[in-house]
């Protein structure tokens, strides 16, 4: 990877991403790709900005050829709540804004980073140890564009050698940028309310177990699976990875160890429960171990916290 170009440089992942690759490649050599949510500060003064949309294929082609593009991380997407809500962007965006990648670096000869999901498995997978190869027919829109995206990007990397690679990611719990409108997202939100309000009211129940991981795992993920060697890749669109698997309780209780006096109620959400009762409760991401050294530094102790000691800087500055 010498130039770089991020699709959807202002989202959770991106945000992080792109000033953690310009401390590897060079602030120059990782362009941030925006639409209409304008990066932030750290991103703007650090190196190039693009306006590129993943649903416009001549724009990125200009930046391709401007900057002379050779891996493309393209992590434009809507979330999986919002995707049941607005089915027919999260389509355009997912998985014709993915086709429109796959032909750029077709034709301009460059690695793609797909962010796959847990969403891209459904009621029918087997939710404990759900394995690197098994059944996938997710029933919500955000599912059907990851398998399709997975399936798309496999196929490119077969027919026309592009350099695909892809991770199924897990709920990523991060401090930067808010994830907006998915189903993991009240991991994140127990951080803020916590040292804001003492309380978190959750929308998910008791016993929802899910996959989740710190960002500082989620970057190096993508950076070091894009780093592998091919010749070890048996698997590429898109590995399993976890770090951490646990249910309100359980986060509720890391959460209480550090603020005693934090409660929390519940106010379930139909809508994000019918979606997270479809996803693993643990996925088995042996593979990614095996074929390029998956190895994640934070379990829910570490991360929780880091999440409250950076959160809490943040809330004694008056920044939050
Ligand atoms: N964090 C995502 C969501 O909840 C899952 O990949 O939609």
């Amino acid at each position: 990877m010498k130039n770089i170009l991020i699709i959807g440089t202002a989202g959770q992942i991106g945000s992080e991403l792109t000033m953690r690759l310009r401390s590897i490649y060079g602030n120059n050599n990782v362009i941030a790709g925006f639409r209409k949510t304008m990066p932030s500060q750290d991103v703007l003064e650090s190196g190039p900005k693009e306006m590129v949309d993943a649903t416009m294929p001549e724009r990125i082609v200009e930046v391709v050829k401007k900057y002379n593009i050779d891996t493309i991380y393209n992590l434009a997407a809507l979330l999986s709540a919002v995707a049941e809500e607005r089915p027919q962007a999260a389509w355009n965006v997912g998985v014709n804004g993915v086709y429109n990648v796959l032909e750029v670096a077709r034709e301009h000869g460059c690695a793609v980073f797909f962010p796959s999901s847990i969403g891209a498995f459904g009621p029918s997978t087997p939710l404990d140890d759900t394995p690197q190869d098994t059944i996938q027919r997710p029933n919500t829109m955000y599912g059907v564009t990851k398998v399709a995206g997975e399936l798309l990007s496999d196929y490119y990397f077969k027919r026309f050698g592009v350099d695909t690679r892809g991770l199924r990611y897990p709920g990523i719990i991060s401090n930067v940028t808010l994830p907006g409108g998915g189903t993991t997202d009240y991991a994140v939100e127990i951080f803020y309310e916590a040292i804001k309000n003492k309380k978190f009211t959750c929308p998910l129940p008791a016993g929802t177990f899910l996959d989740m991981m710190y960002m500082p795992d989620a970057l190096d993920a993508a950076i070091n699976l894009m780093e592998a060697d091919p010749a070890k890749l048996k698997h590429r669109n898109a590995f399993n990875v976890s770090a951490m698997s646990f249910d309100p309780e359980i986060i509720a209780a890391e959460v209480k160890k550090h603020i005693p006096d934090f409660v929390m109620d519940y106010d379930v959400s139909a809508a994000k429960k019918a979606i997270a009762d479809t996803w693993p409760n643990n996925m088995d991401d042996s593979a990614a171990r095996a074929e390029w050294g998956w190895d994640p530094k934070y379990k829910l102790p570490e991360m929780a916290g880091d999440m409250l000691k950076v959160i809490g800087e943040k809330h004694a500055k008056g920044l939050i």
